[in-house]
């Protein structure tokens, strides 16, 4: 197939800082600091700034910022993580890494994120945490979700991981709990030369659990207080995410400016269901996703248009075979699944021009009014 509207075109990013990513490359490697060390730091400092945060702390992926938060707070065997099925696995496989179980609530059928009025019936005497989700960039209701969690003592981290730069209520993604973790996975808003990702916080202990909990559990060289593990980011990645860091906000409003193109473009058609933007919520569109029947169906013409789009998620997380001993099966969490049946992910990067924009939207009005799915 020939592929007229990419899903993502990295290149088009990368080349004109082409001179600018050597530079920084080269002075890590003239540095010799590949592990850590100064670049990292410097990352760390600029984009705490930039979250309107007090503490970054750089680490080798969303993965492990999510499972360092948790891991810092204390969360471990017997406990409970309340979270969301529809986002990527690495959130429970977090929870799960720290020998505690994921307890799934579904989601709100307008912004897709944590329906906070889920939180009452899956709270038990063993819930340690929340980790509400700031899916395709839209951060969750956080609002009640902070108010249930301290009304209980548990501890909130927001898996910020498609949402840097989002707001809630004027204060950025990630700001609000306990801890934010991103992932710096190179198509987000924010994205490496490879793995990256990074905790924030305002809470200067946590950030100083997680520092130690990313170098093995090092106090001082040689000197480990406590088992950890190898979560630092490299020293590349951390230059290369200082080069990207000062286009990010530029990239959010294309991204924007983008959905709010396809909005216009699929206003009346009512087969296509188009993301809102919530009264609190400033979206950043890591993804832009419309739902429709038919998807896979859709897709497909889609494709053989040479338009490449993609599906967050197919299969919720509750429902997927590596949890299933959890004991979930279809119709407990009713949202997420129609969700995951409906959605299909169209073309999003900042560089998509006009012109793309009007084929996907032209190949989509065809497709969903073709007949051939009725
Ligand atoms: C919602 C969500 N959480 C967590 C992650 C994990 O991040 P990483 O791939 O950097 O480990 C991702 C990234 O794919 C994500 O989209």
């Amino acid at each position: 197939m020939h592929i007229r509207v990419p899903f993502l075109d990295l290149n088009a990013h990368h080349a004109p800082l082409r001179e600018e990513f050597e530079r920084a490359i080269g002075e890590v490697i003239d540095s010799g600091a590949f592990a850590g060390g100064p670049f990292v730091e410097k990352f760390e400092s600029e984009f705490a700034a930039f979250c309107r945060c007090q503490h970054a702390i750089g680490l080798g992926s969303g993965t492990e910022a999510l499972w360092l938060s948790l891991l810092a707070c204390g969360v471990g065997a017997g406990d409970e993580v309340i979270t969301v099925p529809n986002t990527f696995m690495a959130t429970a496989e977090a929870i799960t890494y720290c020998a505690a179980r994921p307890v799934f609530v579904d989601v709100d059928e307008r912004t897709f994120t944590m329906d906070p009025a889920g939180l009452k019936k899956a709270l038990t005497s063993k819930t340690k945490a929340i980790i509400p989700v700031h899916l395709f960039g839209q951060c969750a209701d956080m609002d009640p979700i902070l108010e249930f969690a301290r009304k209980h003592g548990l501890f909130v981290i927001e898996d910020a991981a498609q949402a840097h730069g989002a707001e809630y209520k004027g204060k950025r993604a990630g700001t609000m709990a306990d801890a934010g973790c991103f992932s710096f996975y190179p198509g987000k808003n924010l994205g490496a030369f490879g793995e990256a990702g990074a905790v924030i916080t305002k809470d200067a202990e946590l950030a100083e659990k997680i520092k130690v909990l990313r170098d093995h559990g090092q106090v001082r060289k040689y000197r480990h207080n406590m088992i950890g593990w190898n979560c630092r980011m490299d020293g590349i990645q951390a230059a290369v995410l200082s080069v990207k860091l000062r286009r990010l906000e530029n990239v959010n409003l294309l991204r924007r400016a983008h959905a709010q193109e396809y909005n216009r473009a699929f206003e009346g058609l009512e087969e296509v269901i188009r993301p809102i933007e919530a009264n609190y919520a400033r979206h950043v569109f890591h993804v832009y996703a419309v739902r429709v029947q038919d998807r896979d169906e859709v897709m497909f013409m889609l494709n053989e248009k040479g338009i490449q789009c993609g599906v967050h998620y197919p299969v919720p997380v509750h429902l997927q075979r590596a949890y299933r001993e959890l004991g979930y099966s279809n119709g407990d969490l009713p949202i997420s699944e129609q969700t995951a049946q409906e959605f299909i992910s169209l073309p999003m990067f900042p560089e998509l021009t006009k012109e793309q924009i009007g084929m996907v939207t032209l190949a989509l009005r065809e497709a969903v009014t073709s007949g051939v799915m009725a």
